[in-house]
Protein backbone atom coordinates (compact mmCIF):
# COMPACT_ATOMS: atom_id res chain seq x y z
CA UNK A 1 0.00 0.00 0.00
CA UNK A 2 1.19 3.69 -0.92
CA UNK A 3 1.68 6.25 1.79
CA UNK A 4 1.67 9.61 0.31
CA UNK A 5 5.18 11.15 2.45
CA UNK A 6 4.21 13.86 4.90
CA UNK A 7 6.81 16.31 6.11
CA UNK A 8 6.23 18.53 9.22
CA UNK A 9 8.18 21.24 10.29
CA UNK A 10 7.71 21.63 14.49
CA UNK A 11 8.87 24.95 14.62
CA UNK A 12 9.05 24.87 18.56
CA UNK A 13 9.08 28.55 20.47
CA UNK A 14 11.03 30.31 17.98
CA UNK A 15 9.97 32.56 15.07
CA UNK A 16 7.65 35.89 15.19
CA UNK A 17 5.03 36.42 12.88
CA UNK A 18 7.08 38.44 10.67
CA UNK A 19 9.51 35.72 10.86
CA UNK A 20 7.31 33.53 9.87
CA UNK A 21 5.86 35.13 7.07
CA UNK A 22 9.81 35.65 6.18
CA UNK A 23 10.57 32.18 5.84
CA UNK A 24 7.25 31.42 3.64
CA UNK A 25 8.32 34.03 1.35
CA UNK A 26 11.41 32.27 0.97
CA UNK A 27 10.18 29.13 1.50
CA UNK A 28 7.50 28.52 -1.43
CA UNK A 29 9.79 28.71 -4.63
CA UNK A 30 12.05 26.38 -3.11
CA UNK A 31 9.14 23.68 -3.34
CA UNK A 32 6.65 25.08 -5.97
CA UNK A 33 7.96 22.31 -8.38
CA UNK A 34 7.45 19.32 -5.69
CA UNK A 35 3.82 17.24 -5.49
CA UNK A 36 5.60 14.02 -4.22
CA UNK A 37 5.26 14.85 -0.42
CA UNK A 38 2.64 16.67 1.47
CA UNK A 39 3.90 19.71 3.53
CA UNK A 40 2.55 20.78 6.88
CA UNK A 41 4.16 23.92 9.11
CA UNK A 42 3.54 23.91 12.52
CA UNK A 43 4.09 27.56 14.07
CA UNK A 44 3.54 29.10 17.17
CA UNK A 45 0.06 29.52 18.27
CA UNK A 46 0.60 32.99 17.99
CA UNK A 47 1.97 32.86 14.26
CA UNK A 48 -0.93 30.47 12.90
CA UNK A 49 -2.94 33.13 11.47
CA UNK A 50 0.33 34.83 9.06
CA UNK A 51 0.87 31.08 8.43
CA UNK A 52 -1.89 30.19 6.85
CA UNK A 53 -2.35 33.54 5.05
CA UNK A 54 0.93 33.44 3.81
CA UNK A 55 0.83 29.83 2.20
CA UNK A 56 -3.04 30.24 0.48
CA UNK A 57 -3.07 28.23 -2.76
CA UNK A 58 0.30 27.07 -2.45
CA UNK A 59 -0.80 23.33 -1.27
CA UNK A 60 0.80 23.15 2.08
CA UNK A 61 -1.08 22.40 5.11
CA UNK A 62 -0.57 23.86 8.62
CA UNK A 63 -1.04 23.21 12.08
CA UNK A 64 -0.52 23.73 15.71
CA UNK A 65 2.11 22.22 18.25
CA UNK A 66 -0.32 21.65 21.18
CA UNK A 67 -4.28 21.86 22.23
CA UNK A 68 -6.80 22.11 25.17
CA UNK A 69 -8.87 19.19 24.66
CA UNK A 70 -11.80 21.68 25.49
CA UNK A 71 -13.79 23.61 23.17
CA UNK A 72 -13.28 26.28 25.36
CA UNK A 73 -13.49 27.11 29.03
CA UNK A 74 -11.78 28.69 32.20
CA UNK A 75 -7.82 27.27 30.72
CA UNK A 76 -5.93 30.27 31.25
CA UNK A 77 -2.70 30.49 28.15
CA UNK A 78 -4.40 26.99 26.08
CA UNK A 79 -5.23 27.12 22.61
CA UNK A 80 -8.55 25.28 21.50
CA UNK A 81 -9.88 22.94 19.03
CA UNK A 82 -12.49 25.65 17.47
CA UNK A 83 -9.45 28.49 17.87
CA UNK A 84 -7.20 26.38 15.74
CA UNK A 85 -9.85 25.40 13.00
CA UNK A 86 -11.48 29.30 12.90
CA UNK A 87 -7.64 30.44 11.78
CA UNK A 88 -7.43 28.22 9.55
CA UNK A 89 -5.26 25.00 10.94
CA UNK A 90 -6.26 21.94 9.90
CA UNK A 91 -3.51 19.40 11.46
CA UNK A 92 -1.80 19.37 15.71
CA UNK A 93 0.28 18.02 16.88
CA UNK A 94 -0.32 16.35 20.20
CA UNK A 95 1.85 14.80 22.49
CA UNK A 96 5.20 16.13 21.64
CA UNK A 97 8.26 14.78 25.07
CA UNK A 98 8.79 18.46 25.28
CA UNK A 99 4.80 18.94 26.60
CA UNK A 100 4.85 15.43 28.40
CA UNK A 101 8.58 16.52 30.26
CA UNK A 102 8.07 20.22 30.91
CA UNK A 103 4.80 20.57 31.24
CA UNK A 104 3.85 16.93 32.72
CA UNK A 105 1.41 15.87 29.80
CA UNK A 106 0.44 12.69 30.48
CA UNK A 107 -0.58 9.47 27.98
CA UNK A 108 -4.14 9.91 29.11
CA UNK A 109 -4.30 13.95 28.44
CA UNK A 110 -3.16 12.88 25.26
CA UNK A 111 -6.01 10.30 24.73
CA UNK A 112 -8.36 13.35 25.32
CA UNK A 113 -6.55 15.90 22.87
CA UNK A 114 -6.77 13.12 19.96
CA UNK A 115 -10.00 12.29 20.89
CA UNK A 116 -11.08 16.29 20.58
CA UNK A 117 -9.09 17.06 17.40
CA UNK A 118 -11.15 13.83 15.97
CA UNK A 119 -14.20 15.55 17.18
CA UNK A 120 -13.41 18.90 15.64
CA UNK A 121 -12.05 17.73 12.39
CA UNK A 122 -8.48 18.19 13.13
CA UNK A 123 -5.56 16.07 11.78
CA UNK A 124 -3.61 14.53 14.83
CA UNK A 125 0.16 14.24 14.46
CA UNK A 126 0.66 11.41 17.98
CA UNK A 127 4.28 11.68 19.02
CA UNK A 128 5.18 9.05 21.28
CA UNK A 129 8.64 8.03 21.84
CA UNK A 130 11.18 6.47 24.31
CA UNK A 131 13.65 8.24 27.03
CA UNK A 132 17.40 7.22 26.40
CA UNK A 133 16.77 5.25 30.31
CA UNK A 134 14.26 3.53 28.89
CA UNK A 135 15.95 2.27 25.52
CA UNK A 136 18.90 1.74 27.60
CA UNK A 137 16.94 -0.55 29.85
CA UNK A 138 15.58 -2.46 26.54
CA UNK A 139 12.36 -1.50 26.95
CA UNK A 140 11.56 1.15 23.83
CA UNK A 141 8.66 -1.42 22.43
CA UNK A 142 7.08 -1.61 25.83
CA UNK A 143 6.79 2.08 26.01
CA UNK A 144 5.95 2.30 22.28
CA UNK A 145 3.04 -0.07 22.67
CA UNK A 146 1.86 1.76 26.31
CA UNK A 147 1.89 5.17 24.68
CA UNK A 148 0.09 4.23 21.65
CA UNK A 149 -2.75 1.43 23.28
CA UNK A 150 -3.45 5.14 25.75
CA UNK A 151 -3.57 7.20 23.05
CA UNK A 152 -5.78 5.28 20.85
CA UNK A 153 -8.31 4.41 23.36
CA UNK A 154 -11.88 5.19 22.38
CA UNK A 155 -10.68 5.72 18.55
CA UNK A 156 -12.98 4.83 16.00
CA UNK A 157 -10.99 2.68 13.57
CA UNK A 158 -12.42 4.63 9.94
CA UNK A 159 -11.33 8.10 12.22
CA UNK A 160 -7.99 6.78 12.64
CA UNK A 161 -6.73 6.55 8.74
CA UNK A 162 -5.82 10.48 8.71
CA UNK A 163 -3.79 9.90 11.31
CA UNK A 164 -0.36 10.74 11.44
CA UNK A 165 1.62 9.06 14.13
CA UNK A 166 5.75 10.41 14.95
CA UNK A 167 8.03 8.37 16.31
CA UNK A 168 10.73 10.78 18.28
CA UNK A 169 12.94 9.19 20.12
CA UNK A 170 13.49 11.86 23.35
CA UNK A 171 17.34 10.93 23.06
CA UNK A 172 17.52 12.15 19.58
CA UNK A 173 15.45 15.65 19.96
CA UNK A 174 17.98 18.25 19.47
CA UNK A 175 20.58 16.43 20.11
CA UNK A 176 22.45 15.54 16.77
CA UNK A 177 21.91 12.03 17.38
CA UNK A 178 19.52 10.32 15.06
CA UNK A 179 18.28 7.05 15.07
CA UNK A 180 19.71 4.42 12.72
CA UNK A 181 17.73 3.83 9.90
CA UNK A 182 17.43 0.21 11.26
CA UNK A 183 16.74 1.43 14.71
CA UNK A 184 13.78 3.69 13.67
CA UNK A 185 12.63 1.22 10.66
CA UNK A 186 12.02 -1.53 13.97
CA UNK A 187 10.26 1.14 16.03
CA UNK A 188 7.96 1.96 13.47
CA UNK A 189 7.16 -1.33 12.32
CA UNK A 190 6.02 -2.28 16.29
CA UNK A 191 3.67 1.24 16.46
CA UNK A 192 1.92 -0.13 13.18
CA UNK A 193 1.61 -3.33 14.13
CA UNK A 194 0.17 -2.36 17.50
CA UNK A 195 -2.21 0.58 15.62
CA UNK A 196 -3.24 -2.81 13.49
CA UNK A 197 -4.05 -5.04 16.50
CA UNK A 198 -5.70 -1.91 18.13
CA UNK A 199 -7.66 -0.63 15.27
CA UNK A 200 -7.45 -3.48 12.52
CA UNK A 201 -5.15 -3.70 9.50
CA UNK A 202 -6.69 -0.81 7.59
CA UNK A 203 -6.17 1.88 9.81
CA UNK A 204 -2.79 0.35 10.45
CA UNK A 205 -2.12 0.57 6.49
CA UNK A 206 -3.20 3.91 6.05
CA UNK A 207 -1.22 5.86 9.16
CA UNK A 208 1.63 7.97 8.36
CA UNK A 209 4.13 7.23 10.90
CA UNK A 210 6.97 10.17 10.44
CA UNK A 211 10.08 9.99 12.23
CA UNK A 212 11.73 12.80 14.73
CA UNK A 213 14.74 13.44 15.97
CA UNK A 214 17.40 15.39 14.55
CA UNK A 215 16.59 14.96 11.13
CA UNK A 216 18.65 16.85 8.45
CA UNK A 217 19.33 17.36 4.90
CA UNK A 218 22.16 14.66 4.63
CA UNK A 219 20.05 11.95 6.63
CA UNK A 220 16.72 12.47 5.08
CA UNK A 221 16.85 10.27 2.54
CA UNK A 222 18.45 7.09 4.47
CA UNK A 223 15.90 7.11 6.84
CA UNK A 224 12.85 7.60 4.02
CA UNK A 225 14.34 4.89 2.56
CA UNK A 226 12.84 1.96 5.41
CA UNK A 227 9.64 1.27 3.71
CA UNK A 228 8.11 1.68 7.53
CA UNK A 229 9.13 5.10 7.09
CA UNK A 230 6.69 7.49 5.67
CA UNK A 231 7.75 11.31 6.62
CA UNK A 232 9.63 13.23 8.67
CA UNK A 233 9.04 15.67 11.55
CA UNK A 234 11.75 18.23 11.63
CA UNK A 235 12.68 20.65 14.72
CA UNK A 236 15.57 22.60 14.54
CA UNK A 237 16.54 22.06 10.66
CA UNK A 238 13.36 23.09 9.81
CA UNK A 239 13.02 26.56 10.80
CA UNK A 240 15.32 27.56 7.74
CA UNK A 241 14.06 27.61 4.47
CA UNK A 242 16.70 25.96 2.39
CA UNK A 243 17.22 23.71 4.61
CA UNK A 244 13.70 22.42 5.07
CA UNK A 245 13.37 22.57 1.34
CA UNK A 246 16.14 20.03 1.06
CA UNK A 247 14.77 17.31 3.08
CA UNK A 248 11.26 17.86 1.58
CA UNK A 249 12.97 16.94 -1.60
CA UNK A 250 15.60 14.16 -0.03
P1 LIG B 1 15.01 18.28 16.12
O1 LIG B 1 14.80 18.02 14.65
O2 LIG B 1 15.49 19.65 16.42
O3 LIG B 1 15.82 17.19 16.75
O4 LIG B 1 13.55 18.19 16.79
C1 LIG B 1 12.75 17.11 16.53
C2 LIG B 1 11.40 17.37 17.05
O5 LIG B 1 11.19 17.44 18.26
C3 LIG B 1 10.31 17.58 16.09
O6 LIG B 1 9.07 17.57 16.72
Amino acid sequence: MSRKPLIAANWKMYKTPAQAEEFVKKFLPLVAEQTRAEIVLCPSAISLAAVVAAVKDSGIAVGGQNMHWAEEGAYTGETSPLMLKAVGATHVIIGHSERRQYFSETDEMVNQKILSAVKNNLTPIICIGETLDEREAGKTEEVLLRQCQIALKGVVPESAESFVMAYEPVWAIGTGRTATPEMAGLAHFHIRSQVARLLGRKAADAIRILYGGSVKPDNASALANQPEIDGALVGGASLDPLSFSKIVDY
